[in-house]
């Protein structure tokens, strides 16, 4: 087998790369490990940013957003006896949409396998090579069990945070990584309960953080805090809604509660690998970063590191020109550290970890941000999105 671009990992990452290549003429396919059900079902984040709703428009599979997706025009930060509202048009005049990843994937499939580039599953052994010549290739076993080569011009390295692809990079001298494992985790819900709110409520809590997000008019996503050594089977429902009402308790405001469908621990993490290529391949999305999913950076990092990536290896394909592959790690990493400060800058500032000291300091950060316009404006305009050449 041989294509221009070979993409490892059919995540949102590589699936909308193969897409806008597409839409350039470059051709590519998609090496994915897991089954296309088991890829269609993972829950995880659901904000997109501006410029994410507007390059998945652009690339053709923005319908279903468009019909089901929730503008939300800005968010709730609350603190005890506080909740108030930062209104995002009036602050920095952009808006953000609640839509799943779950269904960003799904569509970006139906769209792969409606007469798109191949997109292959259950392959196993994916392993880059030869990447620091110009015609790398990858090995990997097919869904049947048969070895198989695939050549090609450049490799794509979308393949997640447990992929194969970083640690190849990392190999070569001057790779570096940043990390920081944080000391609480979120215990997340999905519930057939219509959102008591408008809009998103992120709210600090001497017991820890809860966040009040939600999937479509019926079905609320809730977060608490707990400790990373918590075990799921210890919450029975009825614990976690009475920690939910006690977190988001409010003079004449009331939680809807309703039959829980899903419910997990995820660990919070950061964590940024550099350089973010390797000769002829190429890291995007959660293979290079991961963030803490206060403030839903990670999808629309991913989203904004493909776009950066395609129009690079369009002009290295098609123009032989090597400027933007050249300058694509940089420009990918000075928006991964910007996003990378943000999460970490939410997540400081609303979880409850060290002492009372700390705790009157998230607070008065927190009043500042709902007192003060420059402080409000700084957070909106990081929350909707930089640019994308920031
Ligand atoms: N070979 C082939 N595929 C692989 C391999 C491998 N060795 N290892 C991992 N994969 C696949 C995974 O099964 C997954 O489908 O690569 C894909 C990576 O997808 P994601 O983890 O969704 O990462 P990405 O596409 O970069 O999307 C980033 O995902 O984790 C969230 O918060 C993150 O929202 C962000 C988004
Ligand atoms: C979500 O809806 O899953 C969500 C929303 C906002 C966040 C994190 C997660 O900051």
């Amino acid at each position: 087998m041989r294509t221009q671009v070979g993409i490892i990992g059919a995540g949102p990452a590589g699936l909308l790369l193969s897409r806008l290549l597409a839409l350039q003429g470059i051709d590519s396919v998609v090496l994915e490990n897991r089954s296309r059900d088991y890829v269609e079902a993972r829950i995880r984040a659901g904000i997109l940013e501006q410029h994410t709703v507007d390059t998945l428009t652009e690339a053709g599979v923005g319908d279903r957003l468009a019909r089901e997706g929730l503008e939300h025009r800005g968010i709730y930060l609350q603190y005890p006896g506080t909740r108030h509202k930062l209104d995002f048009p009036e602050l920095c005049g952009r808006t953000v949409w609640v839509y799943g990843q779950t269904e960003v994937t799904k569509d970006l499939i139906k769209a792969q396998l409606d007469g798109g580039p191949p997109l292959l599953f259950e392959v196993s052994d994916v392993r880059p090579e030869d990447v620091d010549t110009d015609s790398p290739r990858i090995r990997f076993t097919d869904a049947d069990g048969n070895p198989q080569v695939l050549e090609c011009d450049v490799v794509a390295g979308t393949d997640g945070f447990h992929g194969v692809s970083r640690p190849v990079v990392q190999q070569a001298a001057g790779g570096q990584v940043w990390e920081r494992t944080y000391p609480y985790a979120w215990l997340g819900i999905l519930a057939d309960a219509a959102p008591a709110t408008d809009e998103l409520i992120y709210a600090w809590h001497p017991d820890g953080f809860a966040l009040y997000s939600m999937r479509s008019t019926k079905v609320s996503r809730l977060y608490l805090q707990v400790d990373p050594s918590e075990k799921i089977e210890d919450w029975s429902d009825d614990r976690i809604w009475d920690n939910l009402a006690t977190r988001f308790a409010l003079e004449g405001w009331d939680l809807n509660t309703g039959p829980v469908t899903e419910k997990s621990i995820l660990p919070m993490r950061s964590f940024v690998s550099a350089p973010m290529r390797r000769g002829r391949l190429f890291l995007a999305g959660d293979a290079a970063h991961i963030v803490p999913p206060t403030g839903a950076k990670g999808l629309n990092l991913a989203v904004a590191d493909v776009t950066l990536l395609a129009s690079a290896l369009v002009r290295l394909l098609a123009e032989k020109q090597t400027d933007l592959v050249d300058s694509y790690s940089e420009r990918a990493l000075a928006r991964v550290w910007r996003c990378t400060h943000f999460s970490w800058f939410m997540t400081s500032m609303l979880h409850r970890a060290g002492d009372d000291f700390d705790a009157q300091l998230q607070l008065s950060q927190l009043r500042r941000v709902v007192s003060s316009e420059a402080a409000a404006r700084e957070l909106a305009e990081n929350y909707t999105g930089l640019p994308l050449d920031y």
